[in-house]
């Protein structure tokens, strides 16, 4: 996507052995760019959101992967049994960053397996790198496609159920747009290709406390795309459909199930209940790479991300061009902040994957992926 008029990636190889990423805590307030140099720094850039977003972490630990190979010596490249030591060890770090999203595990797991295919010395560090760049690529490609599918959803409400006279409303919820993966987004892929056809298209955006990606950043990618939208407070939704001011949810998700129930962003099941209860149709976008095919129930087997209570008890801001935090809540008051909820598959209308859209069952979500039946 572009940034004043130049197109970026999230994350790419800046040169050999340096990966560079856009360090989003810094959005919207500045952009700022960082290099990771080690597999340590990568983990520090996934735990402490420099990066952040299913498709994005999963890229970042691929790369994470390549950089500890650049860093063993020839005698562990060159020792299968050791060089697989090395392996794990550096999987199981990557993997223990951040629990919720499948699309980190799942990214390790295959340059890991790539790289213990390639044999031993120089040829493991060429083929670590060939296969996490392989891993970036197909999330942007997968988004891409994700987009062209939603396009023609939004086409289809617009001429069946509002009509072409006036735009349409797309609440979303966090940042499951192009910051969230490598490009283009899941949520968002059909919001910017609808925009981009001459669509009139408006995105209501969750705030999304504690961490306000949407208010930071879905706002952000929006503003500089062009895109008409309206930041909300998280609880302004349910409102704003009952006054039949929300046309479509659309949402990312984090990890989702063979059988259609989806982890996102906490929240997101509020929204889901308030569409049903309203007859709004609560669309999931998602790459392949996000399904969790070894698991069919959400609520049960889906690791929920306890975050610091910190991002509850206090807010940061820009001031006078610098950040400042503040303390918003009681000094002596304990916090929660699990930050992701599970919506079950019943209140989800369908999913747009990279191979077109399906309802939220283990049937219809298998016909798109026959081989993993
Ligand atoms: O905690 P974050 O910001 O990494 O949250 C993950 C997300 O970006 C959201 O849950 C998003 O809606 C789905 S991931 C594309």
């Amino acid at each position: 996507m572009k940034i004043y008029g130049k197109n970026y990636r999230t994350i790419w190889l800046d040169a050999p052995g340096q990966v560079r990423i856009i360090d989003q805590r810094w959005l919207p307030h500045r952009l700022v760019f960082e290099d990771l140099t080690s597999c340590t720094e990568v983990a520090t850039a996934i735990r402490d959101m420099h990066v952040r977003g299913a498709g994005l972490i999963g890229a970042a630990a691929a790369f994470g992967i390549y950089l500890a190979v650049t860093k063993l010596s020839s005698a562990h490249l060159s020792d299968p049994l050791r060089l697989n030591e090395q392996l794990q060890s550096a999987a199981e770090f990557l993997k223990s960053t951040r629990p919720t999203a499948v699309n980190l595990a799942w990214a390790v797991e295959r340059v890991c397996s790539r790289i213990l295919a390639a044999g031993s010395g120089e040829a493991v560090i060429e083929a670590a790198l060939e296969e996490a760049c392989k891993v970036a690529d197909e999330d942007a490609a997968c988004c891409e496609a994700i987009g062209r599918h939603g396009l023609q959803l939004i086409q289809k409400l617009r001429k069946e159920r509002i009509g072409l006279a006036r735009p349409i409303n797309i609440l979303t919820h966090c940042n499951a747009g192009w910051l969230a993966f490598v490009d283009f987004g899941s949520a968002t892929a059909p919001i910017y290709a609808a925009h981009d056809a001459g669509i009139p298209v408006h995105v209501w955006v969750d705030e999304t406390r504690p961490r306000c990606q949407g208010a930071r950043l879905t706002a952000w990618e929006l503003a500089s795309h062009g895109v008409s939208h309206c930041v909300i407070a998280d609880n302004a939704g349910g409102h704003l459909m009952q006054r039949g001011l929300v046309d479509l949810v659309l949402v990312g998700t984090d990890r989702t199930t063979r059988t259609g129930d989806v982890a996102n962003k906490i929240g997101t099941y509020l929204k889901a209940l308030a569409a049903r209860d309203n007859d709004i149709p609560f669309y999931v976008a998602l790459p392949s790479s996000s399904f969790d095919w070894k698991i069919s129930d959400g609520l049960a087997q889906i690791p929920i991300e306890e975050r610091s209570a910190v991002e509850v008890t206090h807010a940061a801001g820009w001031f006078e061009g610098r950040e400042v935090n503040v303390h918003i809540s009681n000094a002596s008051s304990p916090a929660a902040n699990p930050g992701f909820d599970v919506t079950p598959a019943r209140l989800v209308t369908g999913l747009i994957t990279e191979r077109g859209i399906c309802g939220a069952s283990e049937a219809e979500i298998l016909s798109l992926f026959p081989e993993r039946g």
